[in-house]
């Protein structure tokens, strides 16, 4: 099977390139490196990425030629985009438009009428949802994201179905709820912890930390891709990819102080505009669909999470 992984130097990207080159999977990777955070980040992982047999090409989804990396591809899956939900207001929008939106709407036009693909796997994101009213949430409820992150998300997802619908295009689009775990971007929570944790630094929580997130380990998320891209489901089809794990921030907080057997020096500001209050997904769509469930407690992937956190930014205990 040959995979194209867009975003493949990124978190999640660079991850899963690993894991399909593990099952004997062919992977080219396309990565833009853009510098929303440390270039060097996503050069390590590039690197670890071919250094598993992979090829990354260095290429911008919105203005590369598509043709000959598309040639003979079996399952595209596409990571790329641009993440972060504090920096898409104001004058930061213009990125979120070009690389979530005008990238996707590219993409999918180049993959119509496709002579050799067999699934495109979309990295969607429960920011769609935005303040939701019930919880767990289900694939049915109406989005209404509450960042300009979140609209661009949700703008790119309603591409990729209608590109399913109308076309015939195999698309899933996969909801990810905060995922987290080794190589994680470091402007996320759990990699400003961990990497606190190490090296004794201060921890700023905005608001009360008290939100809550269902957040989600990389390799179950990897593992959701894997079943998404192998599975010939309905064009169109969208799935919740939840951990389970319910838990608030200031109850991360506590597991860490436990793992790492230390203080931790935590400050409360303010909360961060367009930061919804709870996240948490219904996960029956895709255990009875793709036969998918999270397997990794919150406990043993913060513990991962903190065990790379030591190999990569210091020696603490
Ligand atoms: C994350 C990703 O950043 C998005 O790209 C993704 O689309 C989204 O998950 C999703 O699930 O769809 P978020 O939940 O904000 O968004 O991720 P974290 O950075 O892990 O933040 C979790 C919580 O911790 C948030 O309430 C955030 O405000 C808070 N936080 C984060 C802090 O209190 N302090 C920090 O230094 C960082």
């Amino acid at each position: 099977m040959r995979a194209v992984v867009t975003g493949a130097a990124g978190f999640v990207g660079s991850t899963l390139s690993r894991r399909l080159r593990r099952d004997g999977w062919d992977v080219v990777g396309i990565d833009a490196f853009t510098d929303y955070y440390e270039v060097d980040r996503k050069r390590r992982n590039a690197a670890a990425v071919t250094a598993a047999g992979a090829e990354i090409i260095e290429a911008d989804l919105v203005d590369m030629d598509l043709g000959p990396v598309l040639d003979g591809v079996d399952v595209v899956f596409h990571q790329a985009g641009q993440p972060g939900v504090r920096a898409s207001w104001g004058d930061g929008f213009a990125p979120y438009v070009q690389r979530n939106v005008l990238a996707t709407q590219r993409l999918l036009e180049a993959l119509r009428d496709h002579p050799t693909l067999q699934r495109f796997v979309y990295a969607s994101s429960s920011s769609i949802y935005g303040d939701a009213e019930s919880f767990p949430t289900t694939e049915d409820t109406l989005p209404a994201p509450v960042s300009p992150y979140g609209v661009t998300k949700l703008a790119a997802e309603h591409l990729t179905t209608l590109f399913g619908t109308n076309f015939g295009v195999p698309t899933t689009s996969l909801r990810y709820f905060t995922v987290y775990g080794p190589s994680q971007r470091p402007d996320m929570a759990f990699t400003r912890f961990v990497t606190a944790a190490v090296q004794k630094t201060p921890i700023e929580i905005y608001g009360t930390g008290e939100q809550i997130r269902d957040f989600t380990f990389v390799d179950d998320v990897v593992e959701a891709n894997v079943l998404a891209g192998t599975t010939a489901t309905a064009p169109g089809s969208v799935y919740n990819v939840a951990g389970g794990t319910n838990a608030s921030v200031n109850e991360v907080l506590q597991i860490l102080r436990d793992l790492s057997h230390g203080e931790l020096d935590v400050s409360y500001t303010e909360r961060a505009i367009g930061d919804v209050f709870r996240t948490g997904g219904d996960t029956t769509r895709i255990a009875s669909e793709l036969g998918w469930k999270p397997t990794v407690t919150l406990q043993e992937g913060l513990a991962r999470h903190l065990a790379w956190a030591r190999d990569t930014f210091g020696t603490s205990s």
